[in-house]
């Protein structure tokens, strides 16, 4: 199996400098997500993770006409889900997650390749991590102030961030 140009691990910084920045990036990169999306969301607590993660959901049940629900952390549940038409967003925070078999147990190996998959605390996850992954880290710049760096193949990182592909 060759490695195409689409495989190329890429790179890009965003200067997220108030909330409403971070809900606004969260609802543009949202709109693409599809099933098999994997983000992993990195970052000390209070970085914004479940704030990124409550304007993807948000918005996209909103754009599927659903009923906008309130987007709890899934600090204790570790994984809540969501139903869009055709697809479902599972919202994980693996802090608590006691020991590595309950990865599987959850079904979240199966989500990575059926839903669309936000991961908090996805260090948790060690080898589990597929490499299609894309990577957001929170850093704390300020209070209201967040530097955004996001990784991933590259061609899929482009697609997300809705550059110009000409
Ligand atoms: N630019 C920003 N982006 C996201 N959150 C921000 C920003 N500036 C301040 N905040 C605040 O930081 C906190 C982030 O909390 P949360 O998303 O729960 O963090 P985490 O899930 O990373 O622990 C929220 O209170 C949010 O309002
Ligand atoms: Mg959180």
């Amino acid at each position: 199996m060759g490695l195409g140009i689409a495989d190329i691990t890429d790179e890009r910084r965003v200067e997220l400098d108030t909330p409403e920045d971070t809900s606004r990036l969260a609802a543009a990169v949202g709109a693409r997500l599809r099933a098999g999306d994997l983000l992993l969301l990195s970052g000390p607590i209070g970085a914004g993770k479940s704030h990124f993660a409550r304007a993807v959901i948000q918005s996209r049940l909103a754009s599927d006409g659903r009923p906008v629900e309130d987007v709890p952390s899934p600090t204790f549940t570790l994984v809540q889900t969501y139903a869009l038409d055709g697809v479902e967003i599972w919202h994980a925070d693996l802090y608590r997650l006691t020991h590595p078999d309950e990865v599987e147990e959850l079904g979240l190996i199966d989500a990575f390749d059926n839903a669309i998959c936000l991961v908090e605390w996805p260090d948790r996850l060690g080898p589990l991590i597929p490499p299609q992954a894309i990577g957001l880290t929170f850093d704390v710049t300020g209070d209201t102030q967040r530097s955004l760096t996001l990784t991933g193949p590259a061609t899929r990182l482009a697609a997300l961030l809705q550059e110009d592909q000409t």
